[in-house]
């Protein structure tokens, strides 16, 4: 009752993972979800991980009689907010929707907590929110552009929160700046479920892994990178949910309010795309065909975190490899070639 947390979007998939590790911390949690890129089936499973039921309510961060429901009903000592929508293509071909869902739900949802005067928050923000980079490794101080609707979506969110904190100073608000989630549940019962076919790197290998696509195409191997191939940050999903529990604890040891805090949460180590497909192949002993493609309209050549921010304020660090990260993605995988679809 005295530690119960709000998790919004937490049927997804680092939602679903940080509430086992919420769990494990001790704290209650309530998840919000209004299930448009997730299902049911990753909460029952998340249930039985951590053998106890879960509070789930179904509905929509846009819907403000919704969520005054919820916080009537509750007493939050903070809010979680995963939901959003996170497709980079996606977001391009449909702006409105992107900025309604990720913008106004966030800002609907901040009205509320201000409401019931819940003041804790940690969001989801990206690395997206850098750009290209000048200076690498990417410390929370440097530039901040975005050059597509979800990157703005994110930004511009931001910005809300920043000017949210000097309005009043009684709002912690945590921006954890994540770089590239990949990975899966030590278990192999919850992971990353895309819809479609996958835009992201990791999900496609394993797509490729397990036979359910062909051949992977690597988008350019031209960059002033090690290998040609763009150059990422992966960090594995629960060493991503561990932060989040490393957050929650850094607020409540503080005596003052901290109002906006952006922290990256990233390794701190940058891999290339061919690195991580021939650990893959490596790890899982499968094959991974693949061919050069064309460079990816709006892909940077390289982007890692300086992850000394996290260590130095929350004692957080990554502890899994990127051995860890595709043992368990090709777990899940291949346990689950259908995702939480039977
Ligand atoms: P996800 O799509 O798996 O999870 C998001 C969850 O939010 C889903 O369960 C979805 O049903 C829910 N949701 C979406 N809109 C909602 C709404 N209006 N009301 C209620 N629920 C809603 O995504 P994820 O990978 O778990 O990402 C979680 C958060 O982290 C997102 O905000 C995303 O933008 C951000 N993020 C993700 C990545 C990544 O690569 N996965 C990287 C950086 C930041
Ligand atoms: C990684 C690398 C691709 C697919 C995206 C979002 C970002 C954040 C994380 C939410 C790049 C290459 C990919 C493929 C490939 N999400 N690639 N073949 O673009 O770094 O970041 O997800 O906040 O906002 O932009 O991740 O996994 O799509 O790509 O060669 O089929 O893999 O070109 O170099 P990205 P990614």
């Amino acid at each position: 009752m005295k530690n119960k947390i709000l998790v919004t979007g937490g049927a997804g998939y680092i939602g679903s993972h940080t509430c086992i590790a919420l769990h494990q911390a001790g704290y209650d949690i309530v998840i919000y979800d209004n299930l448009s890129n997730s299902s049911r089936e990753a909460i029952n499973r998340v249930s039985k991980l951590i053998c106890a039921p879960i509070e789930f309510i179904e509905g929509d961060i846009r819907d403000s009689d919704a969520l005054r429901q919820v916080f009537a009903e509750h007493q939050f000592i903070g809010v979680i907010h995963f939901a959003g929508l996170k497709a980079v293509g996606e977001s391009v071909a449909k702006p409105l929707m992107y900025y309604n869902n990720n913008v106004s739900g966030t800002i609907t949802l901040l009205e509320v907590m201000a409401e019931y005067k819940v003041k804790n928050f940690v969001f989801s923000s990206s690395a997206t929110v850098y750009g290209d980079p000048e200076i690498l490794p990417i410390d929370e101080n440097s530039p901040r552009s975005c050059t597509n609707p979800y990157g703005q979506s994110k930004l511009v969110v931001e910005h809300v929160l920043e000017d949210l904190a000097v309005s009043d100073s009684n709002w912690n608000l945590i921006t954890l700046r994540y770089f590239n989630p990949v990975g899966a549940h030590a278990s192999g019962q919850i992971g990353e479920d895309p819809n479609d076919i996958p835009n992201n790197l990791m999900p496609y290998i394993s797509q490729v892994a397990v036979g359910k696509l062909a051949k992977l195409s690597i988008f350019g191997n031209d960059y002033p990178t090690v290998d040609g191939t763009g150059v990422r940050d992966f960090i594995h999903v629960t060493d991503l949910a561990a932060g989040h529990v490393a957050a929650l604890k850094y607020l409540e040891q503080q005596t003052s309010n901290i109002g906006f805090m952006p922290i990256n949460l990233g390794s701190g180590t940058g891999s290339s795309v061919l690195e991580l497909v021939t650990a893959f192949a490596e790890v899982t002993g499968q094959n991974i065909p693949y061919q050069f493609a064309e460079r990816r309209a709006g892909d940077i050549a390289s982007c890692y975190a300086s992850a000394d921010k996290a260590q130095s304020l929350l004692g957080w660090q990554a502890q899994l490899s990127i051995t860890d990260m595709c043992q368990d993605t090709w777990r899940w995988q291949s346990m689950n070639p259908n995702g939480y679809k039977v």
